[in-house]
C-alpha cells in the first residue's frame, strides 16, 4: 500500500467515526447536547465534575437555579457574572427539563442531537 492510499484508508476510518455518531463526534462537551451556551455551561462546570452530573437532571428552570446557587454558595463555584448565569441556566432549562431529560428518548429526537 503506498503512502496515498494508507492516508485515505486512515482518513475514511475517520469519516466513519464521526458518521456513526461515537463519543468521537461529542466527546469535547462531554456529551453536552448542542445548543447556545452550550460551551458556556460545560466551561463553567466541568472544571470540578463530570457533566455526567449535569446530563442525568430534568429540573425547572428554577430548580436550576437553586443548584447554580447551590454551587457557588456551597461547592466553591465562582458567582458567574450576570449575563453568562442567564445563559447558563437557559441553557440547562432547555436541554435537561423535566419534559426532555436528555437520556430519555423523545419523538423529535431532541434528546438525541448531536447523535445521527
Ligand atoms: C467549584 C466546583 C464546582 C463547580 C464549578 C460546579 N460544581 Fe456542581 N458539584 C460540585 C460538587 C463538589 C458536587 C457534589 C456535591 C455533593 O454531592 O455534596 C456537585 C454536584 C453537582 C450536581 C449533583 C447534584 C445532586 O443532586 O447530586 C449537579 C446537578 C451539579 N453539581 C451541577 C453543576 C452545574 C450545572 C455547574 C455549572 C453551572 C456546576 N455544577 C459547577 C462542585 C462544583
Amino acid at each position: 500500500m503506498n503512502a496515498a492510499k494508507a492516508g485515505f484508508a486512515v482518513l475514511s476510518v475517520i469519516v466513519c467515526i464521526g458518521r456513526n455518531g461515537t463519543k468521537a463526534e461529542t466527546m469535547p462537551w462531554d456529551d453536552l447536547p448542542p445548543g447556545e451556551g452550550r460551551e458556556l455551561t460545560y466551561a463553567s462546570c466541568s472544571g470540578c465534575h463530570s457533566m455526567m452530573l449535569v446530563r442525568q437532571q430534568g429540573l425547572t428552570r428554577e430548580a436550576w437555579e437553586d443548584t447554580l446557587d447551590w454551587m457557588v454558595a456551597e461547592q466553591g463555584m465562582p458567582e458567574p457574572a450576570p449575563a453568562l448565569r442567564e445563559q447558563i441556566l437557559d441553557y440547562l432549562a432547555k436541554v435537561f427539563s423535566p419534559e426532555r431529560p436528555y437520556f430519555t428518548p423523545d419523538p423529535d429526537g431532541l434528546g438525541q442531537v448531536g447523535r445521527p
